[in-house]
């Protein structure tokens, strides 16, 4: 039978925090709402993600450039792009219960949950305001940036003068953003604080249709290679109503969560908005000369836009699998290898076997040497080291026993062999099936998976 989609997100949140993926923020304080924190393996899991996310965007083209910029920011940055203003959603309080909503998000705007009336709305800036120096006074506000976006349009002049690109090319950036969000729900789904994988890339005017197109096609692409099912991602085009103002066109890339269909990344035609809004607000030109046409002209921008933590948080989703095996129940995380936190683990069949402990090391060792995010393990009994790696999501198992650096054991083996078979018990996660490979062979059959 299927899960409630509540029980769902339960399970999926406990074992995130049972084996060390994502922790509460400030957890023994009681926490902070809208705040998470990352443990080793869920750190390793976002970092595979970014890391395919860099390599597909910036390191595999030759139109791309890094930018890492602070997070803080000259005021004059959000005012001129409109954010001090207008970066808000409409907040709704209860007069009975004094809880606040999103208005938007009210089953129904007239009732709280509690049977109280709900208040009229009013629009909620979501900037983290802070103070930069030792005044606090209006000339020393700045704010956590709420995308990473503008940190890019703000650097376009300089990468125009380091680098002289011509267009079309792109900048892109990975990064924290900020949002005081009204009601962070849904695990990491809407945090207050959140990373961002974003491209500002940079087109003549008339051939934005085509860098639109292709960045479709490679986010889509994109949600493939992380391993998540093209039949739980769906594209949503933005009607005009609902598109933001500097946008001329937007889609949403969905994804089907257990708590819903909710929006995963977005691409937008920016236009020529945001560098013509730092161009009039700075006084430094940001056109850019066309040495062929000698025209003058902005730029317009096309720009797609990746949560980090959603993701991640859709990746989990889509690889928690609860299934039988040998007619035992399992939980497993069916994390694409390319993700996967941990790529293989060795045991030594007994850990008080020097003979087995040390051969599984030096296998252990070679395979750490190639893959890197390799674990030994020799805690509990192998049934048990089974599940612990089944639920964090490890691809391969290999065990070390004593067939392999023994004579077999058995009295009805006659083979001769005096030493081991120098094979080793290669376990697969997903359907539990074991084979003999050669020690030797090892690195060449890994190769192959990842
Ligand atoms: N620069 C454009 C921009 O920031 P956005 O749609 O507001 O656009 C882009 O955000 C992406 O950032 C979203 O599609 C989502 O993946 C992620 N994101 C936005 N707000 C978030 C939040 N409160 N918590 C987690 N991720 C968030």
């Amino acid at each position: 039978m299927k899960k409630e989609s509540g029980q769902k997100m339960e399970d999926i949140i406990s074992l995130c925090k049972r084996r060390g993926f994502i922790f509460q923020g400030s957890e023994i304080y009681g926490g902070l709402a809208g705040t998470w924190d990352y443990g080793h393996l869920g750190l390793a899991l976002k970092n595979n993600i970014k890391n395919l996310w860099w390599k597909k965007f910036v390191t595999d083209r030759d139109d791309m450039y890094g930018v890492d910029a602070a997070i803080l920011m000259n005021q004059k940055v959000w005012k001129a792009t409109g954010h001090v203003d207008g970066f808000s959603d409409p907040l709704s309080e209860c007069k009975k219960c004094k809880k606040r909503f999103r208005a938007d998000q009210l089953a129904d705007p007239k009732k709280c949950e509690c049977g109280g009336e709900m208040g009229e709305p009013r629009q909620f800036n979501m900037m983290l305001k802070t103070h930069v120096g030792a005044i606090e006074d209006d000339t020393s506000i700045s704010y956590l940036r709420p995308e990473t976006a503008q940190g890019m349009f703000v650097n376009y002049k300089n990468i125009i003068d380091s680098y002289h690109p011509k267009l079309p090319f792109g900048m892109a950036q990975i990064g924290k953003a900020f949002r005081n969000e009204i009601a962070p729900r849904d695990f990491t789904f809407r945090s207050r604080e959140f990373e961002q994988m974003e491209i500002e890339y940079l087109v003549k005017p008339k051939e934005w249709k085509e860098a639109f197109e292709d960045f479709r096609k490679e986010m889509l692409d994109y949600t493939k290679e992380i391993g998540l099912k093209a039949e739980h991602v769906y594209e949503h085009e933005i009607s005009d109503e609902d598109r933001a103002f500097y946008s001329k066109r937007t889609i949403d890339f969905e994804f089907e969560f257990p708590f819903g269909r909710n929006e995963l990344y977005g691409l937008a035609y920016r236009t020529d908005y945001d560098l013509k809004r730092h161009s009039d607000a700075s006084g430094v030109d940001l056109s850019y000369l066309d040495e062929e046409t000698k025209e003058k002209f902005i730029p317009h921008c096309i720009e797609p836009s990746l949560g980090v933590d959603r993701s991640v948080l859709a990746v989990i989703c889509d690889a928690y699998t609860e299934d039988e095996l040998g007619g035992e129940k399992r939980i497993y995380m069916k994390f694409n290898p390319s993700v996967a936190p941990v790529k293989i683990a060795v045991f030594p069949l007994l850990k008080n076997k020097p003979v087995l402990v040390e051969k599984a090391r030096e296998i252990y060792k070679n395979l750490k040497k190639e893959f890197g995010a390799v674990m030994f393990d020799d805690n509990g009994n192998i049934g048990k080291r089974y599940r612990r790696q089944d639920e964090i999501g490890t691809p391969y198992c290999v065990t070390v026993d004593f067939e392999t650096i023994e004579k077999p054991a058995r009295p009805d083996d006659n083979s001769g062999r005096s030493g081991g078979d120098n094979m080793v018990t290669v376990r697969d996660r997903d359907t539990g099936t074991q084979e003999r490979i050669k020690i030797e062979d090892l690195l060449k059959h890994f190769k192959t998976k990842f």
